[in-house]
C-alpha cells in the first residue's frame, strides 16, 4: 500500500478498531470457540468478545495450515479486513534449535549469528510467523539472573555485533521478502541489570552506566534496522521503562531515532500498578500511550480503556493514531496488505523445517559455541581404550533449552547418539547415574513432571551401574549439568552449581577413577572450582541444541578443534557476582601480592573469576608476539594499527582469536580497567604464522561524559592483545588535542 492509502485507511477506522490494532493477545482468543478462555482462564484479563475481533496481533502460535485457516476468518470478520501479525519468541531457532545465545557469544563470530538468525526466520517464516521477539541485547553481568542464557555475554561492544548481525539475519535487507521476519529487541532497557539477579526486580543504576554499557546493544540492533523493540519490564532512573516517557519518547524515539513499533513485554503496562506507579489500568494506558508504546502485549488495559480515555479528551487522539500508523506500516513493510498469509505454507514446511542444511548448521554452531576450561592432555579422546559415558546427560534429549519451546526434544541428538556412530560397541558404555534433578531443588510452577522422581532403590541401582562403568574404564565422560528450567525467564538463582544428586555422582566416580572429563550442560556461568579441580578436562557444552550431541562428539573425539572463547566471566563463587572483565576503575586496586590491607579486594576469595571473559582453550598452543604499534601519538581522524605476530605451536591445526582491550588510562569519568575494542579468529597449520592487525581510531575511544556528549579525550591509552581478557601483552599510545 501508498503510503496515502495507509493514511486513508485510518482515516476511515473507528476509535474501537484503532484501539484494536493496539491489542495482541493469545490463540487461545481466537478458537472455533473461545468462550472457555473468555469466560475461564482468559476472563480475569476482561476481555470482550467484539475487542477479540479487533485485535491487531496474535502472540505465540504458529503452523502455516493454521495461520492461514486464522487470518482469513479474522480477515472476513474485521470491518476493515486489516491482516493480523503473528508474532513468536524464535530466540535461538524454530524447528532447528541452535545453541543459546551466551554460546553463540562464545563463537565470537557474529557472522555465524547472523546465518542462524536467516536459517531460524526462514523456518518461522514458512510456518506463518511475521514477527520475532529476538534478539535480546540486554548486557549481563549477574549469572544469577537466569536469562543470561538469553544474552551473547557481558561485553557491550560484542553484544552490539551480535545484535546488529542477528538484526540482519532475521529481516535481510527487507522483511517483507520471502523467508524473513520483522525483528524485535528487546527489553528497552537495562533489563539484565536486575537487583542481586532477581528477574523482573528493579534496576538501579547511573545514566552514565545505562549510557555507556547499557544502550549500546539496542541502538546497533536498532541501527541495523530492527522493525520493533520491546520494552522491559524494570524501572529505569525510578520509572517502570514501560511508562518512562524520557526513555521511550527522548532516547529512544529522538536519539536513536527509532520509528518502528514498540511493545510492551507480557502485561508490563498493568504492572505499572503494581510498580506503585499507575494509579489503576486506566491510568497505566493513559501513560504508556503518552510514552509511545503502540502494543499492549496480553492485557485489556488498552482494549477497555483508550477508547474513552480519548473521548472524554484525556488522551489527545492524535496519540493513539500515532501508534495505529506505526502498526500499520510494519504491515505494509511486511507486504501482508497484498499477501496477508506471506510465506505460510504447509508443503514447503515439509522440506525447509529441519532441513540438513539447518542440521548441519546446527552442528556447525555448536562445535564453535563449546569452551574448552581446562584439559591437561586427555583430550582428544582416544577411541581405542574403554571409554564410560557417565552422567544423566549420556542419554538426556533435553539439550535445548527453555527459550526453545517451538523445537521438539524428539529432534535432538544425544551424546549417546552420537557416541554409537562414532566408537568401537566393545569398548564404550553408557550409564546415566542419577536424574538430572530431584526433589532437593524447587522448580514450583513450572509445567514440567518433576515428580517422576527415580525411587530410592532405583537411585541405588543406577548408581552402582555407573560405578562399575566408571571403574572399568580407561576414561570416563561425564555430561552433567542445570536442568534446563534452571534458567531462562523466572529462572534466577542463588546457588550457582549443577544439582547436588549430580555432583554426589561425580565425587563417587572421581573416587573410582581419577581419569574424568566433564562435559557441562547450562545456560549461565556455574561456580565450577570443584569440577575444574577434580575434573581432567572440561568441556563448557551451554544448551547446544538440536545438534548438540554431535558437537559434543566432535570435540571429544578431536574431529573439531575447540575455538569457543566465554562471552561472560565464570566466576570464582556466587559471593563474587557480578564479575566482569571490564569493570571500572577503583582508587583502591588490589594485585596479587599487594600486603596493604585496605584494598578493594575480598578476604576469602580472589578477585579474579575461575575463568576469564574471552578465555578458553584449544588442542593446539598459540604464541602471541609482543604488541607493535604503528605510532605511540594519534590526533583526530588518524589511524593507528596494532600488529602481532600470533603462531601455531602445536601439532594440530587450529583456530585462535586474538582479543585486542584499550585502556583509557586518565579520564574526566572512571573508565573500565579496559574494554575489548576488536578481535580476529585466524585459522592456523601447525607451525604456520600470521601477522594479525587491529586498526585504532579515536571514535572508539569515545565515551558518555558528564556534560552529555559522547566524546574522546586527549591523554594516554594502554593497548593489550593477547587470547583472553588478562592479556599482559601491552603497548599504549597518547591521543593528541
Ligand atoms: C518475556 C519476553 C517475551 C514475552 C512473550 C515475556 O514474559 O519477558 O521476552 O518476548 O514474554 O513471550
Amino acid at each position: 500500500m501508498r503510503q496515502e492509502e495507509l493514511t486513508a485507511l485510518l482515516q476511515d477506522m473507528s476509535l474501537e478498531e484503532k484501539v484494536g490494532q493496539m491489542v495482541q493477545l493469545m490463540a487461545g482468543f481466537f478458537q472455533e470457540d473461545a468462550s472457555g478462555v473468555l469466560t475461564g482462564p482468559g476472563a480475569s484479563l476482561g476481555i470482550l468478545e467484539k475487542d477479540v475481533w479487533l485485535t491487531g496481533s496474535i502472540l505465540g502460535t504458529y503452523g502455516a495450515r493454521e495461520l492461514k485457516e486464522l487470518q482469513k476468518k479474522y480477515m472476513e470478520r474485521h470491518p476493515h479486513h486489516i491482516p493480523l501479525l503473528f508474532m513468536m519468541d524464535v530466540i535461538h531457532g524454530m524447528k532447528t534449535i541452535f545453541p543459546i545465545p551466551l554460546g553463540l557469544g562464545c563463537t565470537f563470530e557474529p557472522e555465524l549469528a547472523r546465518r542462524c538468525a536467516s536459517a531460524a526466520a526462514k523456518e518461522a517464516a514458512v510456518t506463518g510467523l511475521h514477527v520475532t521477539f529476538s534478539p535480546m541485547a540486554d548486557l549481563v553481568r549477574d549469572a544469577r539472573w537466569g536469562r543470561v542464557m538469553e544474552s551473547t555475554g557481558e561485553d557491550p561492544w560484542l553484544n552490539g555485533l551480535f545484535a546488529g548481525a542477528q538484526v540482519e539475519g532475521f529481516q535481510g535487507k527487507d522483511p517483507g521478502k520471502p523467508d524473513k521476519i520483522a525483528s524485535c529487541i528487546k527489553h528497552f532497557a537495562a533489563y539484565g541489570a536486575a537487583e542481586a539477579g532477581r528477574d523482573y526486580n528493579s534496576a538501579e543504576l547511573c545514566e552514565h552506566t545505562l549510557r555507556e554499557f547499557y544502550l549500546p546493544a539496542y541502538r546497533a540492533g536498532i541501527d541495523a534496522g530492527a522493525a520493533l523493540v520491546m520494552t522491559s519490564f524494570n524501572t529505569v532512573d525510578g520509572i517502570p521503562a514501560t511508562i518512562n516517557t524520557k526513555l521511550m519518547r527522548k532516547i529512544l524515539r529522538e536519539e536513536m531515532e527509532f520509528d518502528g513499533v514498540l511493545i510492551s513485554d507480557f502485561s508490563a503496562i498493568l504492572e505499572t500498578v503494581a510498580h506503585g506507579c499507575s494509579r489503576g489500568e486506566r491510568d497505566a494506558a493513559g501513560k504508556a500511550v503518552r510514552a509511545g508504546v503502540d502494543i499492549d502485549m496480553m492485557t485489556s488495559v488498552y482494549s477497555r480503556n483508550l477508547a474513552e480515555l480519548a473521548r472524554s479528551g484525556e488522551l489527545d487522539e492524535s496519540l493513539i493514531d500515532e501508534c495505529v500508523m506505526r502498526i500499520l506500516e510494519l504491515k505494509n513493510k511486511l507486504g501482508l496488505f497484498e499477501n496477508p498469509y506471506k510465506d505460510a505454507d504447509e508443503e514447503r514446511e515439509k522440506t525447509v523445517l529441519l532441513c540438513e542444511e539447518h542440521r548441519n548448521l546446527a552442528r556447525e554452531a555448536a562445535v564453535k559455541s563449546m569452551v574448552l576450561l581446562k584439559n591437561d592432555g586427555i583430550l582428544p579422546v582416544n577411541r581405542n581404550q574403554k571409554i564410560a559415558f557417565v552422567g544423566p546427560y549420556t542419554d538426556s534429549r533435553q539439550i535445548k533449552s527453555s527459550w526453545s519451546f517451538t523445537g521438539d526434544e524428539k529432534d535432538c541428538v544425544t551424546i549417546r547418539e552420537a557416541a554409537m556412530e562414532a566408537l568401537d560397541p566393545r569398548l564404550t558404555v553408557y550409564a546415566c547415574g542419577c536424574p538430572i534433578i530431584s526433589g532437593e531443588t524447587c522448580l514450583k510452577g513450572f509445567t514440567e513432571e518433576l515428580s517422576q522422581e527415580p525411587s530410592g532403590r532405583e537411585l541405588e541401582l543406577m548408581r552402582e551401574e555407573a560405578l562399575r562403568a566408571a571403574r572399568e574404564a580407561d576414561v570416563v565422560i561425564m555430561p552433567l549439568g542445570e536442568h534446563y528450567l534452571q534458567t531462562g525467564e523466572a529462572a534466577s538463582r542463588a546457588f550457582l552449581e549443577i544439582p547436588q544428586v549430580q555432583m554426589e555422582l561425580f565425587r563417587e566416580v572421581c573416587r573410582v577413577n581419577p581419569n574424568v572429563v566433564t562435559v557441562l550442560f547450562n545456560g549461565r556461568p556455574l561456580d565450577l572450582r570443584e569440577i575444574s579441580g577434580k575434573s581432567r578436562a572440561v568441556l563448557e557444552a551451554w544448551r547446544p541444541g538440536t545438534e548438540g550431541g554431535h558437537a559434543v562428539l566432535d570435540l571429544l573425539l578431536g574431529r573439531e578443534n575447540p575455538s569457543g572463547k566465554l562471552s561472560m566471566s565464570m566466576p570464582y563463587c556466587v559471593g563474587q557476582t557480578p564479575v566482569y572483565y571490564n569493570h571500572t576503575s577503583t582508587g583502591r586496586p588490589y594485585a596479587a601480592g599487594i600486603q596493604d590491607r585496605f584494598r578493594s579486594r575480598y578476604l576469602d576469595i580472589p578477585n579474579e573469576p575461575l575463568y576469564p571473559f574471552g578465555y578458553g582453550l584449544s588442542y593446539t598452543t598459540f604464541e602471541i608476539s609482543p604488541v607493535e604499534l604503528s605510532g605511540d601519538r594519534m590526533r583526530l581522524g588518524e589511524t593507528l594499527t596494532a600488529r602481532v605476530r600470533v603462531k601455531n605451536t602445536g601439532s594440530r591445526p587450529g583456530c585462535v582469536t586474538v582479543q585486542m582491550y584499550l585502556q583509557d588510562v586518565t579520564a574526566s569519568v572512571a573508565r573500565p580497567v579496559r574494554e575489548l575494542k576488536g578481535f580476529v579468529k585466524a585459522e592456523l597449520e601447525p607451525e604456520e604464522e600470521k601477522t594479525v592487525e587491529f586498526s585504532i581510531e579515536e571514535p572508539m575511544l569515545r565515551f558518555w561524559r558528564a556534560d552529555g556528549s559522547f566524546a574522546s579525550e586527549e591523554g594516554d591509552f594502554r593497548v593489550f592483545v593477547g587470547e583472553d581478557s588478562a592479556a599482559e601483552k601491552e603497548a599504549g599510545f597518547t591521543l593528541l588535542p
